[in-house]
């Protein structure tokens, strides 16, 4: 996971994010891998504090992570518990380590989601902005981490696939299942 933060071409740099949506339903969107923290088991990922899915964590922490690599063959599913970072340390230097092409993305005025009369103001809004500007709109800005509660690694051979939980508590639980 660690490489798929700079390898682009890799599926592990754009891990699938599933949350429960505010009507109930299980709700799938690619979100880029933007840090793994090895030792404290969290993977984290910018977005947009108006979304949904921001919206969502907040009221519900519960996320699930889903990869698959073709390339590798394998498949990762992770269960997690989400913490939104907002007007603190993390999310400074999150802020801090943002392009300025990525933080773009958080100068419109539209919420995400939001019905717009024509897609061509989105462009209108981008041209218009100035580099100098941008750190006005860190307010629309959050970091989210996931803790992981758990994976479900799936590599799939010919010979016979092989499937194995993680489970991270106290201690850490590993088993191998049928796959
Ligand atoms: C390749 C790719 C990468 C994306 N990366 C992010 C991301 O890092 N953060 C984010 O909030 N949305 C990202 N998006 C957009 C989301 O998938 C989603 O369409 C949008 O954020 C609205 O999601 P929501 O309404 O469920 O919150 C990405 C989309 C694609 C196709």
């Amino acid at each position: 996971m660690k490489n798929g933060i700079d390898e682009i071409s890799s599926a592990f740099h754009f891990p699938n994010l599933s949350t429960i949506n505010l009507d109930g339903y299980p709700t799938s969107r690619t979100v880029v891998l933007r840090g793994v923290n090895y030792e404290s088991k969290v993977i984290s990922f910018n977005t947009d504090i108006r979304s949904n899915k921001w919206l969502e964590l907040k009221k519900n922490k519960n996320a699930s992570i889903h990869i698959y690599d073709f390339k590798k063959k394998t498949q990762v599913i992770l269960l997690c518990s989400a913490f939104l970072n907002y007007n603190n340390k993390n999310w400074d230097e999150a802020w801090g380590s943002t392009k300025n092409m990525s933080k773009e993305c958080y100068a419109t005025p539209y919420k995400p989601s939001s019905i717009i009369d024509n897609p061509k103001n989105i462009d209108i809004n981008i041209n218009n902005l100035k580099n100098k500007e941008l750190d006005k709109y860190k307010v629309n800005f959050g970091r989210v981490d996931l803790y992981i509660k758990s994976i479900d690694w799936l590599y799939l051979l010919h010979s016979g696939h092989r499937r194995a939980q993680f489970n991270y508590k106290k201690q850490t639980e590993m088993n191998w299942l049928a796959p």
